[in-house]
């Protein structure tokens, strides 16, 4: 009698559940834990960035670290999920549904069935770079070297590379010298500099942390848009696909978003069971929420992010001095190559001032169309992997080069060509440079981290109406 009901009612719904599973455009941008591959659409080796008139004399990168494990208060969160898996298979076995045309169908299902957390990653590897992080990072820097032959030579001392001495970046060195000098580098004596200070200022930078990274107020927006029934709603329906009667804790859709996008950075041709419980419209929703997270955080919505973004551009401005000063006598190190993380590439680009929108983001416009094509995308910006690089050229002025000056600098964005004002497709005059972030670079010296000023509850409005200050003017 049960399996006739159930025969009956699969025919009735048959036809009916939507596969998420099958999409064959699946929406893969996830922001700060965003495939490469997804964010930049092709890694190509072979595109050379040639000037006419002009050769390049230095390299400066700043490179996010590929994918990495979740960190150890994390896996346990994670692996958690095999429980509420079991729940939602029991689910559908019981035919627990208020809606049934809007339950999740039987191929997903059977995927998530066959789901389970992978047991070598434990807390011993949590944070690790993972052979898809490895592998990506030493192609990275070969198709660097591939597009820049005569100035990434084979010579270790052509280079200066500055990480954090932790088990993530210490991998991605080896991968990126594995990509840089084919073969074992092992015994390869390659020039580092593991001054965390100099190299994650933000950590250690009390005002800011106090003002901005640990302050409550800065994920205001965010909560905001939480807040929203339409946030709201999509819990509600990724609940009723998974054939809860309730909603479930958002903490925990979280946690199946995480897996979602670990699964798909960790392999990128796999399907995610754990996607196929979202929607395209409600990944948009959460990426939308970690994009307030963000821009609240590292960049245009903090007054401080030029502060401390300003580390990176100072680093680079005297790098390429160096260069010009010493003209024509070669300097080493030819590539400045910093190891970093998200929270400080997304500074760096703020205080470029590339991806910068006409109106703050805020927790009530996503639907406004200038949202809606923002320029600020986590997703875009920050994904594992993700680079920005400068290139100084020398050029000769009877070149057929229409730019006047000797000194040009090349600025790339996951290898793409930055968009700057003021320049040419990521073509910039050195004098440019100069007037724009010269003042910002000298006097760049972290002195207000600790002067620290708590700020009150205004902050958040203050932010908002500063950065639409400083976008009118
Ligand atoms: C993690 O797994 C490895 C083997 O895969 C094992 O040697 C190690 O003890 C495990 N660590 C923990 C904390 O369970
Ligand atoms: C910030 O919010 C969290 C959660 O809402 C709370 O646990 C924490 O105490 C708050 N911190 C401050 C400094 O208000
Ligand atoms: C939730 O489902 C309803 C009914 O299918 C739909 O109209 C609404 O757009 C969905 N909301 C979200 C945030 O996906």
């Amino acid at each position: 009698m049960r399996l006739f009901i159930a025969a009956v009612l699969a025919t009735a719904v048959a036809g009916q559940e939507s596969c998420l599973s099958v999409d064959e455009n699946p929406y893969l941008l996830f922001g700060s834990k965003t495939a490469y591959l997804f964010a930049n659409h092709a890694l190509s080796t072979n595109r050379v960035h040639e000037i006419p008139g002009c050769l390049p004399v230095a390299f400066w990168l700043a490179s996010r670290h590929g994918s990495n494990n979740p960190e150890a208060s994390e896996i346990t969160k994670l692996q958690h999920l095999a429980d509420l898996k079991a729940n939602i298979v029991d689910n559908y076995r019981n035919g627990n549904f208020r809606n049934t045309n809007r339950r999740i169908c039987s191929t997903d299902i059977e995927l998530l069935q066959r789901w389970q957390w992978i047991p070598y990653i434990n807390t011993t590897f949590a944070n690790g770079l993972t052979s898809e992080g490895y592998m990506t990072t030493q192609q990275l820097m070969r198709a660097w070297k591939q597009r820049y032959p005569g100035l990434l030579t084979d010579n270790p001392h052509d280079y200066l590379v500055k990480y954090v001495e932790e088990p993530l970046y210490s991998a991605s060195f080896r991968a990126s010298a594995d990509g840089m000098f084919r073969g074992p580098t092992e015994g390869l004596d390659i020039p580092r500099d593991n001054d965390e200070k100099g190299i994650r200022p933000y950590k250690f930078c009390s005002a800011w942390k106090s003002n901005v990274g640990e302050n409550n107020d800065t994920l205001s927006q965010m909560h905001i848009f939480q807040s929203k029934q339409e946030y709201k709603d999509m819990i509600t329906n990724v609940s009723l696909r998974l054939g809860f009667n309730y909603d479930i804790n958002p903490d925990i859709v979280y946690s199946m978003y995480q897996m979602c996008r670990y699964n798909k950075a960790w392999d990128n041709a796999a399907i995610s069971p754990w996607c196929a419980v979202f929607s395209r419209e409600e990944l948009q929703l959460i990426e939308y929420a970690e994009d307030l997270e963000t821009y609240y955080k590292y960049g245009y919505g903090s007054p401080d992010t030029p502060k401390i973004g300003c580390t990176l551009l100072r680093d680079m401005i005297g790098f390429f001095t160096k260069h010009i000063q010493h003209d024509p006598d070669p300097q080493q190190p030819r590539a400045q190559i910093h190891l970093t993380d998200s929270e400080m590439l997304l500074m760096l680009l703020t205080t470029l001032g590339t991806h910068q929108d006409p109106a703050p983001l805020t927790g009530d416009n996503y639907h406004t169309s200038p949202v809606q094509a923002r320029k600020w995308s986590t997703s875009r910006m920050s994904p594992f992997n993700a680079n920005a690089a400068a290139v100084l050229y020398k050029c000769t002025t009877n070149g057929n080069f229409q730019g006047k000056e000797r000194y040009q600098v090349l600025f790339l964005e996951n290898e793409y060509p930055m968009y700057l004002e003021g320049c040419r497709v990521g073509l910039c005059d050195w004098s440019y440079i100069v007037s724009k972030f010269g003042e910002l670079a000298n006097t760049c010296d972290l002195g207000f981290c600790n002067s620290a000023v708590k700020i009150n509850g205004f902050s958040a409005l203050f932010v908002a109406l500063a950065c639409f200050v400083r976008n009118i003017f």
